[in-house]
């Protein structure tokens, strides 16, 4: 299934981003500061985290490694060149696959890294049953689209029977209804809303659960942390996404704070093998 119209302006949206961000040195001393890392990242993962989910993917030398959302290579490249892994990577925004190409090649890994552009609802790898990956990753990429359980199948599809996935993922906090299922909603990310839980899509989509962890809080200090440095350099925030683009990003971070303030919003890191 194609992206839909909405999809296809978030992808666009990104694919900007990426380019703005890797060019920005006072954006990517933010980066550095708040996430410990430099690539123009667009996801709450924190190179603690990276370092973590590295370790439950056990990656290493001979590893096959894919990343899902990739885009400009944070934290792909980072764990490839962390681990001796060999690493894929998949994203739609062409300026972000192309900063982590060059990102690649300035770290002397480009012989251990495929960047490929391509739709994580149909992965052009062959099936798990003729090797598959060994390591599967996204960082927030689920509640960035729509066709989440295609995801799901698709990583299913490509892992191999050994194999692992991990991700991390923003949702609406359980049981809220009407004005703060909105206001949550409108915090998070813009696909955020789910048609289901992810514990019961992983099942659906032939996984079991290995673990699943709450990580609201560091989301919520990192978002804040961030957020902070945004509004002190607020001129480069401005000369960098453009005055338009600027106050809508702003805008958006208040929804967010917003939601996290009331505890509306989750970010979870599940842990999946496949199934039987
Ligand atoms: C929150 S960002 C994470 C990007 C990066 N991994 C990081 O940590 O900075 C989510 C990513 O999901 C990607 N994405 C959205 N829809 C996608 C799709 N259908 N297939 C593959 N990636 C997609 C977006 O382009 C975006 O780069």
């Amino acid at each position: 299934m194609s992206p839909t119209a909405g999809e296809q302006a978030l992808i666009e949206r990104f694919s900007k981003t990426y380019g703005h961000l890797t060019r920005s040195e006072i954006m990517l001393g933010i980066e550095r500061a708040v996430c410990g890392c430099d690539y123009g990242c667009t996801s709450w993962t924190t190179r603690q985290e990276a370092d973590d989910v590295g370790k439950i993917l056990a990656l290493g030398p001979g590893v096959r490694f894919l990343e899902i959302g990739a885009g400009s290579g944070w934290p792909g490249l980072y764990l490839a060149k962390r681990t001796g892994c060999e690493a894929a990577l998949i994203d739609l925004p062409l300026e972000g696959l192309l900063a982590a190409r060059d990102r690649a090649e300035r770290d002397g890994i480009s012989g251990a890294v495929r960047i490929v552009q391509a739709d994580g609802a149909a992965l052009p790898f062959p099936g798990g049953d003729f090797g598959g990956f060994d390591a599967i990753y996204h960082s927030d990429v689920l509640c960035c689209l729509i066709e989440k359980q295609a995801v799901l199948d698709e990583c299913r599809r490509v892992v191999s029977h050994e194999g692992k996935m991990v991700f991390s993922v923003i949702s609406i906090a359980p049981g809220l209804l009407d004005a703060d299922y909105e206001t949550a909603a409108a915090g998070g990310p813009t696909f955020i809303e789910s048609p289901m839980d992810y514990a019961e899509m992983l099942t659906r989509t032939g996984w079991t659960i290995t673990a699943r962890g709450d990580v609201t809080a560091e989301y919520t200090e990192t978002f804040r942390d961030m957020f902070g440095h945004e509004q002190a350099n607020i001129d480069e925030f401005e000369r960098v996404h453009g005055p338009e683009g600027a106050a809508e990003l702003m805008a958006r971070r208040h929804r967010t704070l917003e939601a996290l303030d009331q505890d509306f919003l989750r970010r979870e890191i599940f842990s999946a093998v496949p199934a039987g």
